[in-house]
């Protein structure tokens, strides 16, 4: 089976950009939502972003009207899938709806249709269930934003066929990005099992040992390797979505994250970061700025808890066949930014260091620190 043509439901945030790199690789889309002015809007977007790269000189006018005319909106479903191989989903992610979303496309595509789903969090066995074509759907997590982030996990549900896995790693590639296989449908997947603990983590490093934000974000920044602060990160990414996130993983799995109250709150503040004009941080308008973060700061704070946190969530992924360590270092260099592998950070440290932290963290506040035994044994 070959893709040609692609239907997008849900013309967002994600949507629109998934459309776009898509028509920018030859395809023929439809992009789908539930009223007109949602479309209207996602084009407009799309237009500006087009008109952005032929300014740059990165694509000619005609490119660019080439590739904006192979994009076309729709708000009919039936109509929408009629002519598709692959549907895209990226409504919100909210699983009832996604489970009505699915029942009416389930009935109105034909039966070859593939079926791939944006969802940051959402157990795709879960939603295949519900499917009559379980071994047609799969999980494809692109990142925000989708026309820049080079990553994309792909995740086999339970009863995802290998020839589906590959059409999946196939179309993700001829779309110019790196698929990175989750192997096991695990609550965050790779990525956000990596950082959404973090966030979390650096909330109690910051109240148990007194230590500034910015300390905390400068160590992270000039001593792991983040492209940016935690708390800066977060406040990117939007606390709407790292709640959103929390929440979901934490139903699924208890280990993998200890919620901090702080997240929850600021959600509730509706303090979501750069968006709202203020998170963590404050921000003087909705532009993006960043935070004056320095090494002089980071000598304030020892990121090893911080270290220790995303390590163990690294290492249960390898213990439970998730991933291995090549395809982790490769998602967590691709998704967050990270310019130094953690494992070789790790090294440097020392795994005993990092065994011993856990374990002392284990003694103080309980189970949920206690080293996956793959440190143990790499110490
Ligand atoms: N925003 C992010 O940073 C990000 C990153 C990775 C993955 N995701 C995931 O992508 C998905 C979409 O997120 P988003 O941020 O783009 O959301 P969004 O709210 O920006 O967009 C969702 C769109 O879906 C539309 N919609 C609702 N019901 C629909 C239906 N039945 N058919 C078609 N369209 C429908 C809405 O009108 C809206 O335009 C979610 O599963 C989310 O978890 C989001």
């Amino acid at each position: 089976m070959t893709i040609k043509n692609i239907t997008v439901l849900g013309s967002g945030i994600m949507g629109h950009g998934i459309a776009q790199i898509s028509a920018m690789s030859g395809y023929n889309v439809v992009l789908r939502d539930i009223e007109q002015h949602f479309l209207d809007k996602a084009m407009g977007k799309i237009k500006w972003s087009l008109d952005k790269l032929v300014s740059k000189e990165k694509i000619s006018q005609n490119q660019a009207n080439d590739i904006y005319s192979r994009i076309k909106p729709v708000v009919d479903l039936k109509e929408a899938v009629k002519e598709c191989d692959l549907v895209v989903e990226a409504v919100p992610e909210i699983m009832d709806l996604k489970k009505k979303v699915y029942s009416e496309l389930d009935s109105v595509a034909d039966e070859n249709v593939v079926f791939a789903s944006n969802t940051s969090t959402l157990p795709i066995t879960e939603i295949a269930n519900t499917l009559s074509r379980p071994e047609k759907f799969i999980g494809i997590h692109f990142f925000n934003p989708p026309l820049l982030m080079k990553l994309v996990e792909v995740i086999p549900g339970q009863k995802t066929s290998q020839d589906i896995v590959k059409l999946t790693m196939d179309y993700v590639e001829s779309i110019k990005k790196i698929p990175v296989v989750c192997r096991k449908d695990v609550p965050g997947f790779i990525v956000n099992r990596l950082f959404i603990p973090l966030v979390h983590e650096a909330c109690y490093v910051m109240e148990r040992q007194g230590i500034k934000m910015t300390e905390i974000d400068s160590a992270v920044k000039f001593n792991l390797g983040f492209p940016m602060g935690i708390f800066e990160l977060a406040d990117f990414t939007g606390m709407d979505v790292i709640h959103k996130a929390t929440v979901e993983m934490h139903l699924r799995d208890k280990k993998v994250i200890r919620p901090h109250p702080t997240i929850e709150k600021l959600y509730n503040e509706k303090k979501l970061g750069q968006k709202t004009g203020e998170g963590f941080y404050k921000y003087s308008d909705d532009k993006y700025e960043r935070i004056p973060l320095s090494e002089e700061l980071a000598e304030k704070c020892d990121p090893k808890q911080i270290l220790a946190n995303i390590l163990n969530n690294a290492a249960w992924l390898v213990t439970h066949e998730a991933s291995d360590i090549l395809e982790i270092e490769k998602a967590a260099n691709l998704g967050l930014g990270l310019k130094k592998p953690l494992f070789e950070t790790a090294k440097e440290y020392g795994m005993s260091e990092i065994v011993k932290e856990l374990e002392q963290l284990a003694q103080k506040h309980g189970q949920f620190y206690e080293p996956d035994p793959l440190l143990v044994a790499m110490q």
